[in-house]
């Protein structure tokens, strides 16, 4: 019986479309993405998890009182669909206390450096604004902090002489498109052995 999981996103959705492909693709696959929660309803993560049939959640957060009662709401949201474990992919909003507190150990982020160096939005332009030879991926636990917490996996990308923003993000990308469906799967098998 695979276990529940939700991914948070609220930009393009190519990571969510990445793991969408590796548990249609494998029969055993230990997750099932089971509901998808934005805080941008009218981003592509949220129309590609529509044409999945994945169940989603979009509100702005502006419609709740406070982040807490934000929270709450999506913590409600994740016990009807019996989430066991969350998947930020390209979430832009810090995780709060309610959330961490009740998914304790069990939020996962993917962050396109080599955290801990260049955490924050703009990972990719800093590193080449830096000169830096190599970046790469980053999937850590979520804590209070932006792009901290215990790693759990990496990978490594050589920066090119001639690399612009965008051929970068191509090959960070890809990585993160292996990386994150590889790494969810071994953290789910783990926890359940
Ligand atoms: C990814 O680069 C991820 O590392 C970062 O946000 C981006 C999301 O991309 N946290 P997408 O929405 O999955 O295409």
């Amino acid at each position: 019986m695979p276990v529940g999981v939700a991914v948070f996103a609220s930009g393009s959705g190519s990571n969510l479309q990445a793991l969408l492909a590796a548990q249609q693709m494998d029969p055993d696959c230990p997750f099932e993405i089971r509901l998808v929660v934005s805080d941008k309803p009218d981003c592509l993560a949220v129309q590609r998890a529509l044409t999945a049939g994945v169940a989603t959640w979009a509100k702005t957060p502006r419609t709740f009182a406070d982040k807490a009662a934000y929270e709450a709401a999506i913590v409600t949201e994740l016990r009807v669909h019996d989430i066991a474990w969350i998947a930020l992919a390209g979430y832009m909003r810090l995780v709060g206390s309610t959330l961490l507190a009740a998914y304790a150990d069990r939020i996962i982020n993917i962050h396109p450096s080599l955290l801990p160096r260049y955490p924050g939005k703009q990972a990719v332009v800093d590193a080449l604004a830096d000169g830096a030879t190599e970046t790469g991926v980053t999937i850590h636990f979520v804590d209070a902090g932006i792009d901290t917490g215990p790693i759990i996996a990496q990978t490594r990308i050589a920066i090119q002489i001639d690399d612009t923003v965008e051929t970068l993000l191509e090959r960070v990308h890809t990585a993160e498109h292996r990386l994150y469906p590889q790494v969810l799967s071994d953290l789910v098998n783990e926890r359940r052995a």
